[in-house]
């Protein structure tokens, strides 16, 4: 008999974060937001104490707590906190971590949320931001000043355009804290800690929970990291909401089939794009083209569900597209059941100036899909009938 250590993630999914569960085989909500403390001693020390987990909801809640606990367990990482969305996590990493004077280093590909973030709040706090080009071999290295850079955070694979950044060589920077948003990845995708990362953060939101109904972030790491983010996360209040983490459980029980099929099927739509006329530029980490393919097979263990493509017809076509796909549906967002498909340059990257854009890798013509689990058959068909309107 294997131990449940030696299970593999596929089969640790399906059991993780039940251990407050008692016999309850789902995911048991906890919706109370305070809790009876037994005697003052123990109130005492719930209220000095790192992630209490029976004595306000938002230091901790039982619930939420396991859906940490099983992020914690499908990372590698001591412990986790649990956020109110992916932002939720992100701002308390870099707010969190950095104070007035210090320096992040930043890669320039990033989820326009999190540019923005460090492009116009992070300022006004007095953090100072390099972003650095992901994909140049030794650029986030070579961006640190010693005894000033904080956090380094990176996004692999990044949005839009799917560029890696190389978790080794992230791993190996010494001195600041090194964090991975590793939300397209998944744990089954990737799991950065084992590269010495320090901090790998999600938006939940997305594939692990799965069904496009919670709004959860997390982010995962060392006992002492985590413990010094929740003396944070506790005063910000941006705490995952017990409903929502319900979710993130049980939409981790499956996201094993969902991910490896949204891979599969992404690969195979990837596939047949690049033959169809006015779309050019097919990127897909599973395909053989893509620019850093030698990475992705050094650290990626399944690509994924999102695809990029450009079209020649730029922005009018790729507005013609997105109105004229009917199983691919107009909304930001991705990892969920349903094939989405966006338009950065009319949604998602609609504030950045031209400069910024091509900076971040889009052009008007940029179409991003998230594949969802249909099939792939009828994806493609509704694709072609698209395309067919914009030329
Ligand atoms: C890579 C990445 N990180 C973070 C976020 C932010 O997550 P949330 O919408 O849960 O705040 C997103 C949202 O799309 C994302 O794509």
């Amino acid at each position: 008999m294997t131990k449940p250590s030696d299970w593999h993630l596929e089969t640790r999914l399906i059991r993780a974060g039940r251990s407050d569960n008692e016999a309850a085989l789902a995911p048991v909500l906890w919706t109370s937001t305070t809790f009876v403390t037994p005697t003052v001693e123990e109130g005492r020390a719930m209220a000095t104490s790192s992630r209490s987990r029976r004595f306000y909801t938002r230091y901790g809640n039982p619930t939420v707590n396991q859906f940490e606990d099983a992020i914690a367990e499908l990372e590698g990482a001591e412990c986790a906190r649990a956020f109110a969305s992916g932002m939720g996590a992100i701002s308390a990493v870099l707010l969190g971590l950095c104070s007035s004077g210090d320096h992040v280093v930043a890669q320039k590909q990033l989820y326009a949320g999190t540019q923005l973030l460090l492009q116009s709040a992070a300022p006004r706090f007095g953090i100072d931001v390099t972003f650095v080009d992901a994909t140049v071999p030794g650029a986030f290295a070579e961006a640190v000043i010693p005894g000033k850079t904080v956090v380094v955070f990176a996004e692999t694979p990044a949005n839009p355009r799917l560029a890696l950044a190389d978790l080794s060589e992230l791993g190996a920077i010494a001195g600041p804290i090194t964090v991975v948003d590793s939300t397209f990845a998944t744990p089954l995708g990737q799991t950065p800690l084992d590269y010495g990362v320090d901090l790998v953060v999600h938006s939940a939101t997305k594939a692990i929970a799965g069904h496009n109904d919670a709004t959860l972030g997390v982010v995962a790491g060392s006992q002492e990291l985590i413990d010094w983010l929740w003396q944070f996360a506790v005063l910000q209040g941006a705490n995952a909401a017990p409903f929502d983490a319900m979710n993130g459980l049980r939409g981790l029980r499956t996201l094993g089939v969902r991910y490896r099929r949204q891979t599969e099927s992404a690969i195979e739509i990837a596939q047949q794009l690049v033959d169809v006329e006015g779309v050019s530029d097919v990127i897909h980490p599973g395909l053989d083209s893509h620019p850093q393919r030698a990475l992705v097979k050094k650290q990626m263990n399944l690509t994924g569900g999102l695809l990029t493509f450009e079209l020649a017809g730029g922005l009018p076509a790729g507005e013609r597209l997105v109105s004229s796909t009917e199983i691919a549906q107009l909304a930001t967002s991705l990892g969920g059941p349903e094939t989405l498909i966006t338009h950065p340059a009319s949604t998602t990257h609609v504030g950045l100036t031209p400069e910024e854009m091509i900076d971040a890798g889009i052009t008007e013509g940029t179409i991003r899909l998230s594949v969802g689990l249909e099939d792939p058959v009828d994806i493609m068909e509704d694709l072609v009938q698209g395309l067919s309107s914009t030329s």
